[in-house]
């Protein structure tokens, strides 16, 4: 089963949230399930920087597409490639003028949409679909497995230059519904998208062109990142007003958790921890709280209830919450630490609220890897009060950690903490803290409860043991996604592989 695998961001190369992490761990997986993978990459200068170039570049076709795959200077072409660090097969997508630029893969060193963003991305999901029907000559996919709306036109485009004939199957998996690159509706003609597409089930949405649509109307499959979020982007609550498309979809739809790599994230042997610790050794926990308050300049209080939080500051991941439930948090015995950026306004609230308590609140505004381990190590609970949440990585990496998670119930979320009621406390499965109701009430709720059981001991202990033993394996995932990618290019008439099983390959 060969896969080519379409995405933007690979840790630790470039990173902007767990997407990321996802496309390092998943085909690293895929490949021990027994997938041959290839990642198609934008060349940003980071990933090139990563990468050791092997082999012929790829030209691309001299028709078709969008105008940018043929006007840009320099020409793009495809290179093939290994990830240095892990060897891991790549085509880096090799287009100066569009990737090659200061600040983010998406946004500009302001923080604005890259006004070309809508070719920039047509380009990737061009090219995805270039490889898909045989631009490589030496390898030809199975399956094109498309990750978010910068992907989201790979399943178009492989349709329009196959034009009915063979071609791979096609997954597109939504990692974040929120965002789905909307543009005018004048951009189809240089993006090479036909106006006969551009139609309530088509690309076509309120007037404009949304990539994201066009993924999950054009896919043969499609996935998210959790069995819970895949339920509710079906309801208008979280469907971002594309629930009617999904409810459509539904046949299609299914939720394949996300895994964690636990050859990243593992107290017993994180180099970036000073005290290594396990679920039955626990010293270096307390060692790592003890380092953590004297970086930040907290009070060094073993005993105060230590929250954590590392997190992107959008409007999804809930901080606003946070302030008012700040004082509480403090008078309670308890101690904050966030590390995040983003939202300005978010980031002020935070920065206000960590002011009124030196010594027992801290923002660290940034993104720091080293420092994201320190807190996970050093936490007794970590936060994730996420409106919403399509999986979310930091709550499974707390639970190895033994920070437990205080988490709003929803998404992925929900799908990986057991909330610490009396029953589950009592049969063992309680793992953090679920709040229902997104209101500061309903946070300070479960931080009550979280400071109640602290006050047990064993209680406390009890459960912290239980969440370090609990795994979220990626191979878990790897193998449904292989079962998907199977089932899926069987059911796709003309492709190598559907072909393959009929013994005629
Ligand atoms: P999202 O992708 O929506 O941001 P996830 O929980 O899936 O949420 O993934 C977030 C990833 O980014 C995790 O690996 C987390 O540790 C990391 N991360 C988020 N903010 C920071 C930060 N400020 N510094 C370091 N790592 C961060
Ligand atoms: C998105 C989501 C997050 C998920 C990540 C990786 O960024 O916001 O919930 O964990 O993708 O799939």
């Amino acid at each position: 089963m060969r896969v080519l695998y379409v995405c933007t961001e690979l840790f630790p190369l470039l990173k902007t949230g767990g997407l990321a992490d996802v496309s390092a761990a998943l085909p690293a997986a895929l490949a021990m399930a027994g997938c041959e993978v290839r990642v198609l990459l934008p060349a940003f200068p980071s990933i090139s920087a990563g990468v050791e170039l092997q082999g012929q570049a790829i030209a691309l076709p001299a028709t078709g597409g969008p105008d940018v795959a043929r006007t840009a200077h320099p020409v793009p072409r495809i290179v093939p490639g290994r990830v240095r660090a892990t060897g891991q097969a790549v085509y880096l997508l090799d287009a100066p003028a569009q990737y090659e630029r200061p600040g983010g893969p998406y946004l500009d060193a302001s923080g604005h949409d890259w006004p070309d963003n809508a070719a920039r991305f047509a380009l990737l999901s061009w090219v995805a679909a270039w490889l898909g029907c045989g631009g490589d000559p030496h390898w030809q996919p199975d399956v094109v497995h498309a990750h978010d709306w910068h992907a989201g036109l790979a399943p178009v485009y492989m349709q329009l230059l196959a034009g009915g004939g063979a071609r791979p199957a096609s997954i597109f998996t939504i990692h974040n519904l929120a965002y789905q690159g909307v543009f005018p509706r004048d951009m189809l003609e240089t993006l090479g998208l036909p106006e006969s597409l551009f139609t309530i089930d088509g690309y076509e949405y309120h007037g404009h062109l949304s990539f994201m649509k066009a993924g999950l109307q054009f896919s043969d499959a499609l996935t998210t990142v959790s069995p819970r979020y895949a339920r509710e982007i079906t309801t208008p609550e979280q469907g971002c007003g594309l629930d009617g498309v999904l409810r459509h979809r539904s046949g299609q739809l299914s939720g394949i958790l996300n895994g964690v790599d636990y050859s990243v994230w593992n107290p017993a042997s994180d180099p970036l921890l000073e005290t290594p610790y396990e679920f039955n050794q626990m010293a270096g926990k307390a060692g790592a709280k003890r380092a953590l308050q004297r970086l930040l300049g907290l009070a060094l209080r073993p005993e105060a209830l230590l929250f954590g939080a590392v997190s992107r500051l959008s409007d999804q991941k809930g901080f606003h919450l946070v302030p008012s439930v700040l004082d509480d948090l403090v008078a309670g015995g308890g101690q904050l630490v966030v590390l995040g950026s983003g939202d300005a306004g978010i980031e002020a609230a935070l920065r206000d609220a960590a002011a009124r308590h030196p010594g027992q609140s801290v923002l660290r505004v940034g993104y720091d890897e080293a420092l994201a381990h320190g807190i996970m190590a050093a936490a007794d609970v970590l936060l994730v009060p996420s409106r919403f949440e399509p999986c979310g990585l930091t709550q499974m990496y707390a639970l190895r950690y033994g920070a437990l998670p205080l988490v709003h119930g929803v998404g992925g979320l929900a799908d990986t903490v057991t909330d610490s009621t009396p029953q589950a406390l009592k049969d063992g499965t309680a793992s953090g803290f679920v709040f229902h109701e997104f209101s500061a009430h309903g946070l300070r709720q479960a931080m009550d409860r979280a400071f109640t059981l602290h006050r047990h001991p064993a209680d406390w202990a009890r459960v912290q043991r239980h969440a370090m033993q609990l795994r979220f394996d990626w191979k878990v995932a790897a193998q449904a996604y292989r079962t998907l990618y199977e089932q899926t290019a069987a059911a796709t008439p003309g492709t190598a592989y559907a072909s393959s099983l009929n013994g005629s390959r």
